[in-house]
């Protein structure tokens, strides 16, 4: 069985009292759900307090990056034994905007989802392709060599417990949201290559407008949500979507 994850990706946003707020309105809001996992990625610097606030709720959190490295001489990064150490359940992996702003490659990627995993941490994999791929016709390939890069590092079977989140870049923060057909026709590919209880995220554009027809697609097992994380009320009503999604389809296995 999926059970359905929201996971909100707050990006480089927040500050302590805004953090707070949020995620006393989140807790609040989303009491009571128990068909969705919920979690949240946050800045580094706020892991402690998020930590602290989230600790006797039932969201978890998480980091939205990670060295590839255990420890040692590399200023400024932050590995995965310090992410466990602040009781982060998971992490990000090769975001779109890590693989294009700071040029982190495939092989990249690869070993940060290993490191992820070494420390018990489970990692989200983010994959997509840009418009221009899209309009080339290469979103399979794309998508395909993005996972296979790191298959090349990692079993299939670490895939178990992983999850992946299919977000095309060019849905991404741009208010244009891939049409179900288009997220259904690259999660189901996807699927193919997974093992079943993979959980498959769709990111790029959700809104508390789209989010139910998001849901409800076959191969889709929750979201990744950047700027509607931010807002209590839009990524409550996207968590209580991504349940009421899940209640209507009970028979959804792994
Ligand atoms: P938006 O929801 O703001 O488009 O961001 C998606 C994303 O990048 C989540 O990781």
């Amino acid at each position: 069985m999926r059970t359905p994850l929201v996971a909100g990706n707050w990006k480089m946003h927040g500050n302590r009292a805004s953090n707070r707020a949020l995620l006393d309105a989140v807790v609040a809001g989303i009491a009571g759900l128990k068909a969705v996992e919920c979690t949240v990625c946050v800045p580094f610097p706020y892991l402690g307090e998020v930590a602290a606030t989230l600790a006797s709720t039932p969201l978890t959190w998480g980091a939205q990056n990670l060295s590839e490295h255990k420890q040692g001489a590399y200023t400024g990064e932050v590995a995965a034994p310090m992410l466990a150490d602040f009781g982060c359940k998971f992490v990000l992996v090769g975001h779109s905007e890590r693989r294009q702003l700071y040029g982190e490659t495939d092989a990249v990627v690869a070993a940060k989802f290993a490191a992820a995993l070494t420390q018990g941490l489970t990692p989200i994999l983010c994959l997509g392709e840009t418009l221009a791929q899209r309009e080339a016709g290469s979103t399979e390939e794309v998508v395909f060599g993005q996972l296979e890069a790191v298959f090349s590092m990692s079993r299939k079977e670490d895939f178990k417990g992983a999850v992946v989140a299919y977000e095309p870049v060019w849905a991404i923060g741009t208010g244009r949201t891939a049409t179900p057909e288009q997220v259904q026709e690259v999660h189901s590919f996807l699927r193919t290559g997974l093992p079943q209880d993979t959980r498959l995220l769709y990111g790029g554009s959700v809104k508390k407008e789209n989010a139910a027809a998001l849901f409800a697609l076959p191969d889709v097992d929750g979201g990744l949500i950047g700027g509607a994380s931010l807002v209590a009320g839009d990524f409550i009503a996207i968590v209580k979507a991504a349940a009421e999604a899940a209640v209507a389809r009970p028979q959804r296995k792994g």
